[in-house]
Order: C-alpha cells, then sequence, then structure tokens
C-alpha cells in the first residue's frame, strides 16, 4: 500500500480524456462469452483488476480467453463444457463477480467454490443465495449463505417469481442468468429500476427476454450465441472528471466515449439540477449501448435533493457527488440511499468522515448525508478504507484544496480506473 501526496496547487483543468470501458459491461460481456456457443470478441473492455477477477474465474473453468490490451476473445462450447475447477475461484474486491458468477454457477453441472477479498468477505450475499436457493440451488456458506466462501453443487433449477426486496443490479442479473438456466418462466419485479446491461445483454445474445415497467421475463433453456460487444465508457468513471471539471478554477473537459445507458446517468441529472455548464452530444456508434461526449466547465453550482428512484441511477456515484455538494450554494440532501453501507465499504461513514477531515460541512443521516456549501477545503490525510470509489473522490477534492492531500492506497484505484492519475495528471495545466 502505497501513500500518495497529492499536491495540485488549485489547477485549471483543460483537454479531453476518452473514458475508458465500463466495468459492468465488461464483466457481462466475458460472463455472455462464456455462456454463449460461439466466438465472442469484445472491444473497449475494461482491463481492471474487477474484471480480470471475471477473467481468471473463468480461465479456472477452462473457458478459452485471449486478451490482448482492450480486446478479448472468447471461445465457448457453452456451460455444458466447463470443467469442474481444481482450485477456488478467487473474485477478488468485485462484488459483481461473486454474486453474478453464484448465479450462473447454482444452474452448471460443476461444483465449485468462490471466495473473495476481505472487503468482499463482508458483503451481503443472502440478498442473492435465498433467490437462487428458491430455484433449487444448492449452496452452503458462512452465516447461513450471507458471506463468501461460499460453495455451489450445481443442479437443475427451476424458475420463480421474485419480487426483489433491495434495488440491486447485482441480484436482478444473478437471478436472470440463473433462469437462462433453469425450468420454465423467471419474472422478476424490481422495486426501482437499477442498470439494465444484462437484459441489454441477454438481447444481444440472442435470447428473447420481455421487459415491461418494472416486470422481466425469461423463458428457461435459451441458448446464447457468441457476439460482438463494444463495451462504452463507464459513466461511472467519468463522474470523477465530471466533478472535476465542475469545481476546479477556469477548467473545461471533453470526456468522450461515456456510456450513456439511461438507468446509469443520474449524474447527469444531478449537474443540470444543480446547475452546472454540460452540454451532451450523443453520437452514432457500434455498441448496443448508448454512448455519448460530455462537455464540463467550471460551473456556479447550486445545493439540490437526491433520492428515491434516482438513487439506483447514480449509486456508485454518491462519494464524489458529496464532494460536488461541498463547493455548491445552499443544502444538498442525499436520502433513500442506505445500500451505501454495503458497498466496498459503508461510503456513508467513508464520505463524511474524509471530507470532514478537508473542513467539509457534511453529516451522515441513516439512508443518506447533508452537505451544506459551499466550504473552502484545506489538506489532510485521508484513508480510501481501500475502496477505488473514496480514492478517486479523495484525489478530485486535491484539485480545489489550498493544502496537500494524502491518500493511504492508491492501488485500490486499479480495481476500476488503472489510468485514472495518467489521465488526471494530462488535464491538469
Ligand atoms: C453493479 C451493480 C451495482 C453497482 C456495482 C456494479 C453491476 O451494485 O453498485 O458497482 O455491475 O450490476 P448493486 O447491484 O449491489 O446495487
Amino acid at each position: 500500500m502505497t501513500v500518495k501526496l497529492l499536491n495540485f496547487g488549485k489547477p485549471s483543468l483543460q483537454g479531453s480524456i476518452k473514458i475508458p470501458g465500463d466495468k459492468s459491461v465488461s464483466h457481462r460481456s466475458i460472463m455472455f462469452g462464456a455462456i454463449a456457443e460461439g466466438t465472442t470478441t469484445v472491444e473497449g473492455f475494461l482491463q481492471s483488476d474487477d474484471c480480470l477477477s471475471t477473467i481468471d474465474c473463468f480461465g479456472k473453468l477452462g473457458v478459452d480467453i485471449k486478451v490482448d490490451g482492450e480486446h478479448v476473445q472468447i471461445d465457448s462450447k457453452g456451460i455444458s463444457t466447463w470443467k469442474e475447477p481444481d482450485e477456488i475461484l478467487y473474485t477478488g474486491n468485485s462484488g459483481t463477480t461473486t454474486r453474478l458468477m453464484l448465479g450462473i454457477l447454482a444452474g452448471s453441472s460443476i461444483s465449485s467454490v468462490l471466495i473473495g477479498d476481505e472487503s468482499i468477505q463482508k458483503r451481503p450475499m443472502k440478498r442473492v443465495t435465498e433467490p437462487l436457493k428458491q430455484m433449487g440451488a444448492k449452496l452452503i456458506g458462512r452465516a447461513n449463505g450471507q458471506y463468501t466462501p461460499i460453495a455451489v453443487e450445481g443442479t437443475t433449477l427451476k424458475a420463480i417469481h421474485y419480487k426483489m426486496p433491495v434495488a440491486s443490479a447485482q441480484v436482478k442479473s444473478a437471478i436472470l442468468l440463473a433462469a437462462l438456466n433453469s425450468q420454465g418462466e423467471t419474472v422478476v419485479e424490481e422495486l426501482e429500476t437499477t442498470r439494465d446491461h444484462t437484459e441489454k445483454m441477454l438481447k444481444h445474445f440472442g435470447a428473447e427476454i420481455s421487459v415491461k415497467d418494472n416486470v422481466i421475463s425469461l423463458q428457461g433453456g435459451q441458448k446464447l450465441t457468441g457476439a460482438h460487444v463494444v463495451v462504452p465508457g463507464d459513466i461511472s468513471s467519468a463522474a470523477f472528471f465530471l466533478v472535476a471539471g465542475a469545481i476546479a478554477l477556469d477548467s473545461k473537459l471533453v470526456l468522450t466515449n461515456v456510456g450513456l445507458n439511461e438507468t446509469r446517468t443520474g449524474i447527469i441529472d444531478v449537474l443540470k439540477a444543480m446547475g452546472a455548464t454540460l452540454t451532451i452530444e450523443t453520437q452514432n456508434n457500434a455498441s448496443h449501448e448508448p454512448i455519448g461526449t460530455l462537455t464540463i466547465e467550471t460551473s456556479n453550482l447550486v445545493g439540490t435533493e437526491i433520492g428515491g428512484d434516482l438513487i439506483p441511477r447514480l449509486i456508485d456515484e454518491i462519494p464524489v457527488i458529496a464532494l460536488l455538494a461541498t463547493q455548491a450554494k445552499g443544502k444538498t440532501i442525499i436520502k433513500n440511499a442506505e445500500e451505501l453501507k454495503v458497498k466496498e465499504t459503508n461510503r456513508i461513514d467513508a464520505v463524511v468522515n474524509e471530507l470532514r477531515k478537508l473542513g467539509a460541512n457534511i453529516n451522515p443521516t441513516e439512508d443518506g448525508m447533508v452537505i451544506e456549501g459551499p466550504t473552502p477545503l484545506h489538506g489532510g490525510e485521508l484513508s480510501t478504507y481501500g475502496d477505488h470509489r473514496i480514492g478517486m473522490m479523495a484525489a478530485i477534492a486535491a484539485l480545489v484544496t489550498d493544502g496537500i492531500v494524502s491518500i493511504d492506497n492508491q492501488e485500490c484505484i486499479a480495481v476500476s480506473y488503472p489510468n485514472f492519475f495518467e489521465h488526471l495528471e494530462n488535464v491538469i495545466k
């Protein structure tokens, strides 16, 4: 773990950044390629630690995956040809890998054991193991299936009608991936719309799926066929530079290749509500997901209220939105965001503790936080809690502080954005 000193001296930011591949779509491109029969080619793949954990798991299942930078080729003859792994499947820091793999492996014909890092071992898995068990899955994990390590004995699954108790795309996706390999029609009812990359990719790989309002139906036993996937840039990574461009002095940043799937664009709604100078240009592209260019300039910001069905559309962006709010005039209230407590770390505590160290006026609530701005920020020694998004929030904060900010573990940022500091340094003028 290396301590990184960030001594930027309130710079101006100018230039253009091509946003690297979306983490959620990159994971799914490997999973779908492994399940499908035939060849899948992926363009714009995010080579981050989390996505490499997914590739590593499928390598242990005997799937042929060739990685050449952002290009990946997967050759598979389908799930029935995977080999039983002779090693434990290690999912690293990745909740998406852990939860979606549980759904996929539950309906396979092999036995396997999944384990993740220290953070994953504390994250709740019952939200996935519970519905999978209702489908007939044979799963054994710590605390009655709540935590990894979890052992999976693949078996024949039956369809379910499941009303989701939490708004979680990982839970929805785990059930849909299990449903693909089960008997009958599975119906998932969402509380609130969460990211729909799984539904979009199911269609892209040839499955029939019905989505009406928040009800998703999928007939089991459908075969997927290998496809070409163009991964859009990750709006959750772009979010750090959107906030940077809005709060740094005399700045203008052009962010290209940004995925604009509307289940993910809550950050754009928030920036607009706060009065940011932001333009959006959608572009024709070869992806099955929408892509565009965002231009952000230094902005006069006002506080806003963020809650309800907006939360799943920006859940990963809340740490950096909290930073944004420290530079906005008035009060920003973030509510209905209790899911933050079960992310890579408890992000309500982490954001409040770390922004307070820099002088922010921020208070935690049961389901979010309240920020009063604008406050000048000063330097401080910050902890990342081993959480990539807390680390990047701290680095963006350092652009507006009048002292040095240090972060304790810059390596954790590679989970989602390995080139983050290179991209940041390129736009500092
Ligand atoms: C993800 C879903 C979200 C998000 C995570 C990625 C996905 O998690 O926070 O970073 O790829 O499906 P939840 O499903 O737990 O909300």
